[in-house]
C-alpha cells in the first residue's frame, strides 16, 4: 500500500439519487450507507438537506448510524441550507458539511444572476458560517469545468482562507476532456498560493463517458479525492464509478502515485445492492461489475486463460468479490452447512431466528430450482422483509392462454381480512396487477417495473423491483422467485405495504430547490 492516500467520496445517496428514475426510501439507504461503510468509503455524501424532509431524515438516520465513515451533507452556499444541513448531521459521529455555488460565466449569468464578485463573497460567508459547525468543511466551485482559470483560483484561494479544507473540482456537465481536465487540476494546484493547505478533490459527470477517465487523469495531476457512485449512478448520464476508480487505481499500482482503502471484495456486492434498490440493471458488459466482465467466451481467450489466466486477466473475479457461478448447497443440504455458506458469504445473521428464517426460504428455493448459487443465497439473505405487513400474500392463479386475454385471480390478506379479486389485463402481470389494485384500491401511480434475472437459466430466481408513487411520496417494492409473475406480485404487495407503513418517511425525492 502506497502511503499517499486517495480519498473515496462516495455520493450515490445524493448525486445518484439524483439519477432520473431512481429513489430510495430511507431503510433502503441506511442499507446502502451500511454497505458502503462495510466497502471502506472514507465519506458518504448522504443526502441534501434543505432538499426535502425524507432527504433530511435520510441524513439524520445515516448519521445516528455510521460510525466509520465520515457523513456528509451538501448544502447550497445559503444560510438556510447549511442550517439544514449542520442539524441534520447533528449525531454524526465525523461529519462534513459540503457548500457549493457556480463559477462559470453562464452559471453565474444566466442561473445565479450574480456578479463574480458576490458569487465569490457567498462562498467565503457559507464556508465560515460552515465552519461555525465542523471542522471539516468542503467547497465546490459548481461548473468549475467551464469557469475562468483565474477567477476559480482566485475563489478558491479565498475559500481556503475562510476555511474550506478539502476543495472539489466539478465538471458538472461532463463537458471535459482527460488530459484538459488533469491540466486544469495541475494549474489549481500551481497557481493558487495556499493550495498546500487543502486536499483537492474532482467530481466528473459522465455526460461524453469521460467520468472515470477525467477523475483518474485528475489524480494523476495532485488530486487526491475522487467522488464518485456505485455503477456509476448520477444525475443524467451518471458520475464517475467507484468501482472503477477503485480498480483502475488498485490494478495499476504502477503509474498512480497513491491506493485508497477500499475493501475491494465488497465491491459486487455494494453494485448488486444500489442494482436492486433502483431496478437499475448493471450492463452485462460494464466494467467491473458487468455480468460478462470476467467471463470468456472465445475458444482461443477460454483456451489461454486455463493455461495461464494472466493471458486475458487483469484482474482477478475474486478482488471484487465475485463469487461466480459457483455451485452450492443443494434441497438436502443441513443446517449447518448453510450457516457455513453464510460465514463464507460474508452474510451476517443476528441469531437462530433470523437463520432458521432464511434456511426456511433457502429450503423453499431449493425445491424449485435445481442449481443453486451463492448469488441465490445473497439474494435471499438480502431480502428485506417488513413485519406486521399490512397486506400479506395468500394465493394467485394467472391463466394465459393464445387468442384470450390474460387473467388473474388474486387472494390477499388485508388487515387481518380475507380479499379476493379476478382481472384480465394486457399480460400476466398486467392482470395481477389489476387485481391487486382492485383489492387495495391504492390509487397509486406506477413509475417503474423492472426484471432482473439473478443468476441464469430459466428456473433463475427473478427479481422485480417496482417504484410506485402516491401524493408526491415515492417507494421502491422488491420481489424474487423463480415464478416472474409472482416476484412482480410480491414486489408490488412490498411497495403498498412500504406505503401504507410509512407515508411520510418513504418519499426522499421531494426536490423543494
Ligand atoms: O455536479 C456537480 O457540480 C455537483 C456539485 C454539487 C458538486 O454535484
Ligand atoms: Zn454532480
Amino acid at each position: 500500500m502506497k502511503d499517499k492516500k486517495l480519498i473515496i467520496f462516495d455520493t450515490t445517496l445524493r448525486d445518484g439519487e439524483q439519477s432520473p428514475g431512481a429513489s430510495m426510501d430511507i431503510d433502503e439507504k441506511l442499507q446502502i450507507a451500511l454497505a458502503l461503510e462495510d466497502l471502506n468509503v472514507d465519506i458518504i455524501e448522504a443526502g441534501f438537506p434543505i432538499a426535502s424532509k425524507g432527504d433530511f431524515n435520510a441524513v439524520s438516520e445515516i448519521s445516528k448510524t455510521i460510525k466509520k465513515s465520515t457523513i456528509c451533507a451538501l448544502a447550497r452556499s445559503l444560510e438556510k441550507d447549511i442550517l439544514a444541513a449542520s442539524e441534520a448531521l447533528k449525531k454524526a459521529k465525523k461529519k462534513r458539511i459540503h457548500t457549493f455555488i457556480a463559477t462559470s460565466p453562464i452559471h453565474m449569468e444566466k442561473k445565479l444572476k450574480m456578479s463574480p464578485e458576490e458569487v465569490k463573497n457567498c462562498a467565503i460567508k457559507a464556508i465560515k458560517l460552515a465552519k461555525s459547525f465542523t471542522d471539516d468543511v468542503e467547497f465546490s466551485p459548481e461548473d468549475a469545468g467551464r469557469s475562468d482559470l483565474d477567477f476559480l483560483c482566485s475563489v478558491i484561494e479565498a475559500a481556503i482562507e475562510a476555511g474550506a479544507n478539502t476543495i472539489n473540482i466539478p465538471d458538472t456537465v461532463g463537458y471535459n476532456l482527460p488530459h484538459q481536465f488533469g491540466t486544469l487540476i495541475h494549474n489549481i494546484i500551481k497557481n493558487v498560493k495556499n493550495s498546500s493547505q487543502a486536499i483537492f478533490s474532482v467530481h466528473c459527470h459522465n455526460d461524453l463517458g469521460l467520468a472515470v477517465g477525467n477523475s483518474l487523469s485528475a489524480v494523476l495531476n495532485g488530486a487526491r479525492q475522487v467522488e464518485c457512485t456505485i455503477n456509476g449512478l448520477g444525475e443524467r448520464a451518471g458520475n464517475a464509478a467507484l468501482e472503477e476508480i477503485t480498480m483502475t487505481v488498485r490494478t495499476r499500482q504502477d503509474i498512480f502515485p497513491c491506493d485508497t482503502n477500499i475493501n475491494t471484495k465488497k465491491i459486487m456486492k455494494c453494485s448488486r445492492l444500489v442494482s436492486s434498490i433502483t431496478g437499475f440493471p448493471v450492463q452485462p458488459n460494464k466494467a467491473i461489475v458487468g455480468k460478462n466482465a470476467f467471463a470468456h467466451e472465445s475458444g482461443i481467450h477460454q483456451d489461454g486463460v486455463i493455461k495461464s489466466r494472466e493471458t486475458y486477466e487483469i484482474m482477478r473475479a475474486e478482488d471484487i468479490g465475485l463469487v461466480s457461478n459457483s455451485l452450492v448447497l443443494g434441497k438436502h443440504s443441513g443446517r449447518n452447512a448453510f450457516r457455513q455458506k453464510l460465514n463464507e458469504l460474508n452474510i451476517p445473521i443476528e441469531g437462530e431466528k433470523q437463520l432458521n428464517d432464511i434456511f426456511f426460504k433457502f429450503k423453499e428455493l431449493a425445491d424449485k430450482k435445481h442449481d443453486m448459487f451463492d448469488e441465490d443465497i445473497i439474494r435471499l439473505s438480502s431480502n428485506q422483509e417488513i413485519t406486521n405487513n399490512h397486506i400479506k400474500f395468500n394465493y394467485m392463479n394467472v391463466v394465459t392462454e393464445s387468442g384470450k386475454k390474460p387473467s388473474a385471480l388474486i387472494k390477499l390478506e388485508v388487515g387481518g381480512e380475507s380479499v379476493e379479486s379476478s382481472c384480465t389485463g394486457d399480460g400476466a402481470v398486467d392482470a395481477a396487477y389489476n387485481a391487486i389494485e382492485d383489492i387495495v384500491k391504492s390509487k397509486c401511480k406506477l413509475l417503474l417495473y423492472s426484471v432482473n434475472n439473478i443468476t441464469s437459466g430459466t428456473d433463475a430466481l427473478g427479481e422485480v423491483t417496482v417504484r410506485i408513487s402516491k401524493n408526491s411520496n415515492v417507494v421502491n417494492g422488491h420481489g424474487a422467485d423463480t415464478d416472474i409473475v409472482k416476484a412482480s406480485v410480491l414486489a408490488f404487495i412490498n411497495a403498498l405495504n412500504k406505503l401504507q407503513q410509512n407515508p411520510d418517511l418513504s418519499s426522499t425525492k421531494k426536490r423543494g430547490v
